[in-house]
């Protein structure tokens, strides 16, 4: 698929959030994917697809469009992230493709140093979904579906980074969906938010 391909079907699937992605040309290979992704992605988002590393998203069981469409944002620079911009760069569709099919086939679950739950944040961040949609665009149980990542299970510090990169306009998507979905939100709602997220099985 051609990169212009990508961003108008990424465009499309923005502007009609719960329709699949219109892909796909050539199967993508996951075993490919998993070659690939020993030798340049696991020292830091995990072998299994779970990182054990501060600030590093796990990918384990991410839709392969979420994926696909972050990678490319990030080749092309439209997603500033300097710790991960140089692994994208020059990687070509097919690679990210065959990437993409490799992580989302892992099951997804928690990092090993994930805190335990303390049950009051849990709840006031459960309190702020519902106002704020949340869940209609991510799924009922958080796992995400074709553009839209799975942020269940994902590590606590990274969903507090991110958004609070949407809410402080240093990230936006394809479209602004997450900037208007946490304008507004204070440092102490996000943490909430972040703890929910991240202690969903
Ligand atoms: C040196 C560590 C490092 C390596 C190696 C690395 N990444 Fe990353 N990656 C990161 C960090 C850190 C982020 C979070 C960037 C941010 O701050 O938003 C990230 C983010 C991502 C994201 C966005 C995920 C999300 O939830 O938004 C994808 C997709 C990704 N990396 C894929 C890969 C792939 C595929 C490879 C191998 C080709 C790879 N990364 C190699 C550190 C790394
Ligand atoms: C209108 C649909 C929509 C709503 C509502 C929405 N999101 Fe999102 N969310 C998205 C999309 C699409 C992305 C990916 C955007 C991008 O490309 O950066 C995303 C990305 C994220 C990310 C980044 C995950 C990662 O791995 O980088 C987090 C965290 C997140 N959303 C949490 C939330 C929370 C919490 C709420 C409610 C306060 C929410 N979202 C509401 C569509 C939505």
């Amino acid at each position: 698929m051609t990169l212009a391909r990508l961003l108008a079907a990424a465009f499309l699937a923005a502007a009609f959030p719960l329709t699949a992605l219109p892909i796909t040309a050539q199967a993508a290979d996951a075993a490919r994917g998993a070659t690939l992704a020993a030798q340049n992605c696991a020292n830091c988002h995990g072998a299994n697809g779970r990182s054990q590393v501060p600030g590093v998203p796990s990918l384990a069981g991410q839709p392969a469009d979420f994926i696909t469409v972050q990678m490319i944002l990030l080749r092309e620079g439209i997603r500033q992230a300097p710790a991960m911009n140089p692994f994208a760069q020059g990687v070509p569709d097919r690679d990210i493709e065959d990437l993409a099919a490799f992580f989302a086939s892992l099951p997804p679950g928690p990092p090993d140093d994930r805190a335990p739950r303390d049950e009051a944040l849990f709840a006031a961040g459960q309190a702020l979904t519902g106002p704020r949609h949340c869940a209609t665009c991510h799924v009922a149980d958080y796992g995400g579906r074709a553009q839209i990542p799975r942020v269940a299970a994902q590590r606590e510090e990274y969903l507090v980074h991110a958004m609070t990169e949407y809410r402080d306009g240093r990230r936006s998507g394809v479209d602004t969906q997450m900037n208007s979905a946490v304008i507004g939100l204070s440092n102490a709602h996000i943490a909430a938010l972040a703890h929910f997220l991240a202690h969903l099985d």
